[in-house]
């Protein structure tokens, strides 16, 4: 499970409609599903998911969603359930990305739905990642903090189903201050798994480790080289059906 490497596309709120969404997926799908190396997730916006499903033929290609709420049911007017995700047959969320942060989500409400996706089965893209980096190291508690927080009651035997992405926030969106380095998502996936390790003892080696962040067709390979991660989660360029084309064949290549 944890050798074929893990590329996720985050969609966001994008494209503006179910045509662009089906014409992109089916072009991403075509070159994915060749791969043997790799495990390809698209998370499209909700909205698009039951439309883009009837494409999913093999286990290479599947889909994700990009939140859920940590009820199954209820007066939640807007929200969506991991009962209702899971369902559709959808078997990954992406919980606690920045751009959810930033509009109010907190670490308890993290963990919240970490524990309520699991509940339903569904595996969880947990993302973490700081702000800003300073010279003191206090970027590096942060991440540990909003990962303990995060896996508070999660037991060990539900560790297979839980992916970290470190996503620096600086890194991430076309006006990012900068890319993120391989060394930086170094440090990091250390950092990681140095936390899990203090949680879980050796369990720990069952979570696997994402990088996300300005990733493109010219970075993909390095930061799979030489970060000790596990795959990529990407936003922009998974957009790009011939630019993630070029990720995913980076990452097939990894030896
Ligand atoms: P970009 O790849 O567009 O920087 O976005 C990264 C991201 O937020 C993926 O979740």
């Amino acid at each position: 499970m944890k050798s074929k490497k893990l590329i996720i596309g985050n969609w966001k709120m994008y494209p503006a409609s179910i045509e662009e969404a089906r014409d992109k997926f089916t072009k991403i799908k075509k070159g994915a599903s060749v791969l043997r190396n790799v495990q390809t997730i698209i998370c499209p916006p909700f909205i698009y998911i039951g439309d883009l499903k009837k494409f999913i033929t093999g286990r290479r290609v599947g889909l994700g969603v990009q939140n859920t709420w940590y009820e199954n049911e209820g007066a939640y007017t807007g929200e969506v359930s991991p009962a209702q995700i899971s369902s559709l047959g959808i078997s990954s969320v992406i919980i606690g990305h920045s751009e959810r942060r930033a509009l109010g989500e907190t670490d308890e409400m993290v963990n919240k739905k970490v524990s309520a996706a699991l509940k339903a089965g569904l595996a969880v893209i947990l993302c973490v990642g700081e702000s800003e980096r300073d010279r003191d190291g206090h970027y590096l508690k942060h991440i540990d903090n909003q990962i303990r927080i995060a896996l508070r009651a999660v037991s060990r035997k539900d560790l297979p189903k839980i992916i970290i992405a470190y996503e620096p926030i600086w890194a991430i969106g076309k006006n990012a201050l900068r890319a993120a380095s391989a060394e930086d998502a170094l440090e990091v996936s250390i950092l990681i798994k140095k936390t899990l390790t203090s949680l879980y003892k050796k369990n720990a080696d069952n979570v696997r480790i994402l990088y996300g962040g300005s990733v493109n067709g010219k970075n993909a390979q390095e930061f799979l080289c030489n970060s000790q991660i596990d795959g990529l989660l990407v936003g922009r360029a998974s957009l790009n059906p011939i630019v993630f084309s070029e990720i995913l064949k980076s990452a097939e290549n990894i030896k």
